[in-house]
């Protein structure tokens, strides 16, 4: 063959490929806040991130069969950012549950210990609960009702106290605390072996917007194109639907305190000044976000590679694939 008819060969199969990564983003109707991150430009627009190899959506439990055949045949690998036992919690028939890998994101025990530290920091609001709980243990059980009221007011005051916390909050936890377990996974994204990937958890906005962020800023995404990408899970997440899994994940016991507050609303949503400030968080903590992935062991050079092996150059992509988002 020719070289040029050889090189003609070669662009219309790499278009084919390209236009199969298109249909591959294509909705999956029973699974919630699902999108490919295919396409996105990086390098001040020279490249875009690979399509067909990375997605991410809320939790696939409830799936339709014909849905998870489609996705298993679309995807190799399926990260959940759950424990396994939080996994358990979610309704629906978890039809994809034996092909999924755990890798936990935010451990409960940090959770508790960040908001033990938040409550010391504010004691108008930790004495007066330290207090029900003082009183509550000196009760006898046997008064019941006055034990019961005790408890009401204990789960009023978290509650109230839990409102001070932000999205942003949790965000820069994850970071801080799973920086083994986030490495593990931005590494198995960038394996080709593993790849097509799909990661989510419970909503697919926050540990997930977590790592996707990363992931994507390793791309050389600019931060502002990573905080629209992060935006896209706020219809979803304010949805009627969405805001009742957010509350169905929350600690039974604080579930009717929260709901109906406004600050548990703002934890459904996914506004751009959540990702920027999460941005402004990481300069202040470790001087950019290129010194927190050199902390957690991603330096340059593995920066390089993994970007290398998720995205390609404009020039070699069909022109419909390269506005963003669609
Ligand atoms: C970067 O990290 C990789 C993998 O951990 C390691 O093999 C390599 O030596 C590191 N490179 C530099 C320049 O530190």
């Amino acid at each position: 063959m020719a070289p040029r008819a050889a090189l003609r060969l070669a662009a219309m199969l790499l278009l084919c490929t390209a236009a199969a990564g298109l249909t591959a983003t294509g909705a999956i109707k029973t699974l919630n806040n699902f999108r490919s991150l295919g396409a996105i430009p990086c390098r001040g627009n020279t490249r875009i991130i690979r399509p067909g190899l990375l997605y991410r959506a809320a939790s696939p439990a409830k799936v339709s069969e014909p849905d998870a055949l489609e996705l298993q045949r679309r995807v190799r690998t399926i990260i959940d950012l759950r424990s396994e036992n939080d996994a358990r919690q979610d309704s629906g028939a978890r039809l994809l549950a034996p092909r999924t890998t755990h890798v936990e994101l935010l451990k409960r025990s940090v959770v508790s210990k960040r908001v033990k530290r938040l409550m010391l920091r504010q004691p108008l609001h930790a004495m007066p609960f330290l207090l029900f709980i003082f009183l509550r243990k000196l009760l006898p059980p046997l008064v019941a009702d006055m034990h019961q009221r005790i408890t009401s007011l204990i789960h009023r005051k978290l509650s109230v106290f839990i409102q001070s916390i932000e999205l942003a909050d949790v965000y820069f936890w994850i970071l801080v605390h799973h920086g083994e377990s986030l490495r593990q996974v931005i590494l198995t994204c960038a394996e080709e072996s593993a790849q097509p990937v799909l990661v989510h958890c419970t909503h697919g906005k926050d540990r997930t917007g977590v790592l996707v962020a990363l992931l994507l800023h390793i791309c050389g995404v600019s931060e502002e194109t990573i905080a629209k990408e992060y935006a896209l899970s706020d219809s979803w997440g304010c949805s009627v639907e969405g805001r009742a899994e957010m509350l169905r994940a929350m600690p039974p016991k604080l579930q009717e305190a929260l709901d109906g507050c406004a600050q548990f609303d703002a934890w459904c949503g996914a506004p751009e000044s959540t990702m920027r400030e999460l941005w402004r968080r990481v300069a202040r903590r470790y001087g950019s976000m290129d010194r927190y992935l050199d902390s957690i062991g991603i330096n340059a050079s593995t920066r390089e590679r993994i970007s290398a092996a998720l995205t390609m150059p404009v020039a070699e992509s069909p022109p419909h694939l390269t506005s963003y988002p669609a």
